[in-house]
């Protein structure tokens, strides 16, 4: 350390402007060396192999399926019969899928999944926040929110989808008839 002061030192001695370029040079190296390591880690830390289509139906989907057949009324030949949770485990399992649609939307937020820093970002969010609004639902088991929250989550799904993909919204159309 102090040998590295003194050998700095003396070059600046004999030539000030030698060693301020050299001081230049270096912090910029180190600088622009770090954003592109920082950058290179960033992307390699996230693995992304699954396609979009799989995170869909495999991730978000299943997960939201779940939200939707847990709020509201169903008319059977029994009359109506109420579709949330009944015991504190049932509602623990349903804020548990609200908490997969929450990370969904960082997923779908990555740098390599997102479509643009635009409308397909603001969706992300809206997808995190839709889910955050069913986990606290179902953390005070408010039967009313809880349905909010799951209309606001098909919402969010349908913009989307009209904006970056219009035939999925058909096919979602004739899977809820
Ligand atoms: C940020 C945009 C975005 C949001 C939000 C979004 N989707 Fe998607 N979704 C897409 C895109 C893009 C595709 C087309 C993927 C492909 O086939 O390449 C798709 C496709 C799908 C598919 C078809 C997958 C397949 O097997 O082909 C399903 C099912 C689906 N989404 C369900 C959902 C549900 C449920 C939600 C809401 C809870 C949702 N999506 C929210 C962008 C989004």
């Amino acid at each position: 350390m102090n040998n590295n002061y003194t050998f700095l030192g003396s070059i600046a001695k004999r030539n000030k402007h030698l060693a301020l370029s050299l001081t230049l040079a270096a912090a910029l190296a180190s600088c622009s060396g770090d954003q592109q390591d920082e950058g290179e880690e960033v992307e390699s830390a996230f693995n992304t192999s699954l396609s979009m289509a799989d995170v869909m139906a495999l991730v978000l989907e299943p997960a939201s399926d779940v939200l939707w057949d847990s709020g509201g009324w169903v008319l059977d030949s029994a009359g109506y019969e109420e579709l949330y949770p009944t015991t504190d485990d049932g509602w623990a399992y349903v804020r548990a899928q609200a908490a997969i649609i929450v990370e969904t939307g960082n997923i779908l937020a990555l740098p390599e999944r997102r479509e643009d820093n635009d409308a397909w970002v603001i969706y992300s969010q809206g997808l995190s926040e839709a889910g955050l609004r069913a986990m606290n639902a179902a953390a005070t088991q408010d039967k009313d929110e809880f349905f909010q929250a799951g209309a606001q989550l098909y919402s969010v799904c349908t913009a989307c989808h009209q904006a970056y993909n219009p035939d999925i919204v058909n096919r979602f159309d004739d899977n809820a008839d």
